[in-house]
């Protein structure tokens, strides 16, 4: 089959030809039809997850998939084949990734079906962007008629997060530059747009003179956002682990959970949260999409088979 994969480390990703996975016990093979990028992918290639956990080379990258089922594992009932699946790769080690024609994946944690309605490249850019926008607002806790400050607002995650906190009730503030990017996050309900290659923190007072209750913090600088918290507020970080720990920050770590992904699927399908996905690449191109992705991009970049 054909995959995006790392021979080794310090080894530029490139498109390999290696054997179909075969699914162990409890696991499903998933014939991959779309998939997309996300920042674990650019962690993996800079190196970033060497002293966090084992890789086994060759690396297939990507963590979102979406595709069908082709075969199960002994004791994977969960789905058969035929059945269209999606979630995030949640193995322990870096290897199994979703850039590639197949994929043996678990058929509990990390993975849903993809319910009538919902097509596979939007299901193949959902799962841990969706994930993450709705366990950072979680942790973040925002309130219907207050605001909360989405930092990072313009990538996969914060299009996400902020279509749910607005369905919500929360006064969202996102960070974006003008033009495109404030257009659209409005579009995606935020109220407020601060510009982020400006002075975030006088733009937010500007606002919100006393500071706001809740923050997700997805880029930018942590430390002056905190500063902006009320009495009591809270910031959720996908970033926290980088963090200094502080009474108010609550580090988000994706936890995708079966429901939390029948849920988002669900959304979408019904067209209650829109999945933006800015463009799309063949798999032979996904090498291109990684490096489009690090250049700077607006919501999802796809992967397509
Ligand atoms: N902890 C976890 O489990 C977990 C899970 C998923 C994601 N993450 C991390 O969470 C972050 C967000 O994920 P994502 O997929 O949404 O990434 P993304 O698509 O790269 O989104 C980040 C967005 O923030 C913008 N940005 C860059 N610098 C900024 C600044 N100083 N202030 C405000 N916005 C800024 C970027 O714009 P440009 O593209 O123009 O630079 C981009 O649109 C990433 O760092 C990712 O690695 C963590």
């Amino acid at each position: 089959m054909r995959a995006i994969a790392l021979p080794g480390f310090d080894s530029p990703p490139a498109l390999l030809d290696l054997p179909v996975p075969q699914p162990a016990p409890g696991e499903v093979l998933v014939k991959v039809r779309a998939s997309s990028v996300n920042g674990f992918d650019l962690a993996v290639l800079a190196g970033g997850m060497r002293d966090f956990m084992e890789h086994r080379f060759p690396v297939v990258l990507g963590k979102d998939f979406a595709g069908t089922v082709e075969a199960t594992g002994e004791g994977a009932v969960r789905f058969a084949p035929g059945d269209e699946v999606f979630g995030v790769v949640m193995k322990p080690f870096v290897g199994d990734g979703a850039h590639g024609d197949y994929l043996s994946v678990g058929d509990g944690y990390g993975m849903a079906a993809v319910p009538e309605g919902l097509g596979l490249a939007t299901a193949g850019a959902l799962g841990l962007a969706g994930t993450t926008a709705l366990d950072s607002l979680t942790a973040a806790k925002p309130e219907p008629g207050t605001f909360l400050l989405i930092s990072g607002a313009t990538g996969g995650v914060g299009a996400i997060a902020i279509q749910y906190a607005a369905a919500a009730g929360a006064r969202v503030i996102a960070t974006a530059r003008p033009g495109e990017e404030a257009d659209f996050v409005r579009g995606l309900g935020a109220e407020h747009v601060v510009d982020y290659s400006g002075d975030v923190t006088a733009q937010v007072r500007a606002i919100a003179p006393g500071g706001v209750p809740a923050v997700v913090h997805l880029a930018g600088d942590a430390a002056a956002l905190t500063a902006l918290l009320t009495e009591g507020g809270r910031i959720a970080s996908t970033l926290g682990y980088a963090l200094a720990p502080h009474p108010a920050l609550v580090s988000v770590v994706a936890d995708p959970q079966p429901d939390t992904l029948r849920r988002l699927a669900e959304d979408a399908a019904a067209g209650r949260i829109r999945v933006p996905i800015s463009r799309s690449h063949p798999l032979e191109e996904a090498a291109q999409a990684i490096a489009g992705f690090a250049a700077g991009t607006l919501g999802k970049i796809g992967i397509t088979y």
